[in-house]
């Protein structure tokens, strides 16, 4: 694509009304550089809404799996326009934010001043150029009473295991206030070879070998993000982002790979993964990797209805026990007490769970409830869940029970639906149940059951699960004061486009009973 004069596609792109002539003709006045490329190949994205506004991102990358994306190494100057219509007759908010090389000519502009629970419209403009148009509501003010809350909630998106048409789904459902992204956006593993393929099907393949350098990072966000389906989600919806160990490594704890790797190289790996996270990511300044760690862990309020305790639950855990003896960065018993969520992000969780909304959600990402895996096909502890951490697990379950009221947890990491209720004394299935988990499948990542896809009979075992089902898809959440639903919503597949949507099953909890009813 050529800068200026801009073309027929660019207007198309923007509505093509007076208010982007007007947006354009900043542009030249800022000294971008001329663009032969596209250079919104990476889309835009809207993240953590607030009462009075959200941020907006964007990346600048016209050749988005070279190195610097195609972009000189200069900061360029990027309009951006936050309007009340999606023609962009009415802009609000206006302004120029830098797209500096030193964070991958990635642009996040917290807009603010804006009405609570509305609607908005934004875009960005470089050198004539507009970028695609996206739309996010604001949250409700606080306090104020809400009588509706819609919220997806996925993650688990391996590029080369299957199409995301499950976030073309997404992109499609009615209404929705917010995803909730509960991680491994990216996976980080080399292009599958031959034995990849002869354990399943390959839709397409990674770009690079393992990753390990920040630009390495970088282009395989870069992959991700140029997914079109992926794409039209961010732009239908804010997402409220975290990661889990994909994004860095598998199973990653702490300051610890799963391997042998001495802790201060993999502090180095980590601090790149983490500007990368952040670098394509749209979340807050509060999110900025200072040092190389990011704290992610936050709450975002939606009214009296909901509040969303998003929670990092990697950084700061103890090591792994071992799966097998001796199987690299592990021990095979701990002689103290071990912790998931760290002492300060957990003394914080406990602290800002309140009666004072009608629910609480915690993000909490791999399974938290125990499971007999006596009936499975594949033998494994399950040690990278809350099952590698009793002890943070039973002081998670006091919390709740102390301080908790009407608490749902939600997350993901299996690929399969796990949809159950948290039992509430160690060691006993059948105790009452504490909260109801419902953790989510993948959009296109695989199970390890070893089993086609369908319902796992490990269900039967379990008196406090209802479900588990190994299928692609995702959660969708609608709350009101005196319900919450959850959908399962499943894709027939993800091996060709087109895969089709519905509803495996429907569950309701009510306030009062942390119970997950099938209904
Ligand atoms: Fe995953």
């Amino acid at each position: 694509m050529t800068g200026y004069p801009f073309s027929r596609r660019t207007l198309l792109r923007a509505g093509g009304h007076a208010a982007l002539v007007a947006a354009l003709a900043r542009a030249p006045a800022l000294a971008a550089p001329k663009f032969l490329d596209d250079p919104f190949t990476l889309g835009v994205a809207s993240g953590d809404p607030a009462p009075d506004g959200f941020v907006i991102w964007t990346r600048l990358a016209p050749k988005p799996l070279e190195p610097h994306g195609g972009m000189p190494a200069e900061a360029v100057p990027v309009g951006w326009d936050v309007a009340e219509d999606e023609s962009f007759r009415r802009i609000v908010r206006t302004g120029v934010a830098l797209a500096r090389p030193e964070l991958a000519h990635s642009v996040h502009v917290e807009v603010g001043g804006l009405g609570s629970h509305r609607r908005y419209w934004y875009r960005f403009v470089v050198d004539g150029i507009a970028s695609d148009i996206g739309t996010v509501r604001t949250a409700p003010a606080a306090g104020a009473t809400l009588d509706r809350l819609r919220m997806a909630v996925a993650g688990c998106q391996h590029y080369e295991r299957g199409l995301f048409t499950a976030w073309h789904h997404i992109s499609q459902e009615a209404d929705l206030d917010l995803v909730y992204h509960y991680g491994d956006y990216i996976y980080e593993g080399k292009a599958a070879g031959l034995a990849a393929a002869a354990k399943a099907p390959l839709v397409r393949h990674h770009n690079s070998d393992e990753i390990y350098s920040l630009d390495d990072y970088r282009q395989r966000y870069a992959l991700y993000k140029t997914d079109p389906d992926l794409k039209a989600a961010h732009a239908a919806a804010a997402f409220v982002s975290t990661f889990d160990d994909h994004e860095v490594e598998n199973d990653w704890a702490g300051d610890l790979d799963a391997g042998t790797t001495p802790p201060e190289v993999f502090l180095l790996r980590r601090a790149a993964a983490m500007q990368a996270w952040y670098e394509h990511m749209p979340v807050r300044m509060t999110q900025f990797p200072y040092r190389g760690s990011p704290r992610t862990y936050r709450r975002l309020d939606f009214g009296q209805l909901v509040r969303l305790h998003v929670l990092d639950k990697r950084s700061y855990r103890s090591i792994r026990l071992c799966e097998k003896p001796g199987n690299g960065n592990c021990v095979d018993t701990r002689d103290t007490p071990d912790t998931l969520l760290g002492g300060a992000q957990e003394r914080w969780l406990g602290e800002g769970l309140t009666p004072a909304f009608a629910w609480n959600l915690l993000g909490l990402g791999g399974l938290v409830m125990p499971f007999d895996r006596s009936a499975q096909a594949v033998p494994s502890n399950g040690y990278d869940n809350w099952t590698g951490y009793p002890d943070a697990r039973e002081r998670l379950i006091g919390m709740i029970g102390e301080r908790g009221k009407n608490v749902v947890i939600t997350g993901g990491d299996s690929h399969m639906f796990f949809i159950g209720n948290l039992p509430s004394r160690r060691g006993d299935l059948e105790s009452p149940s504490i909260a109801p988990e419902f953790h989510g499948t993948s959009v296109s990542s695989i199970s390890t059951n070893g089993l086609p896809i369908g319902p796992d009979p490990r269900a039967a075992t379990n008196p406090h699960i209802s479900m588990i089902h190994d299928q692609r898809g995702y959660l969708l959440f609608d709350v009101a004061p005196k319900t919450w639903h959850a959908d399962l919503r499943v894709v027939d597949q993800v091996f060709t486009p087109g895969g089709r949507i519905s509803t495996l099953a429907r569950y309701v909890v009510e306030p009062g009973r942390p119970q997950a009813v099938k209904v």
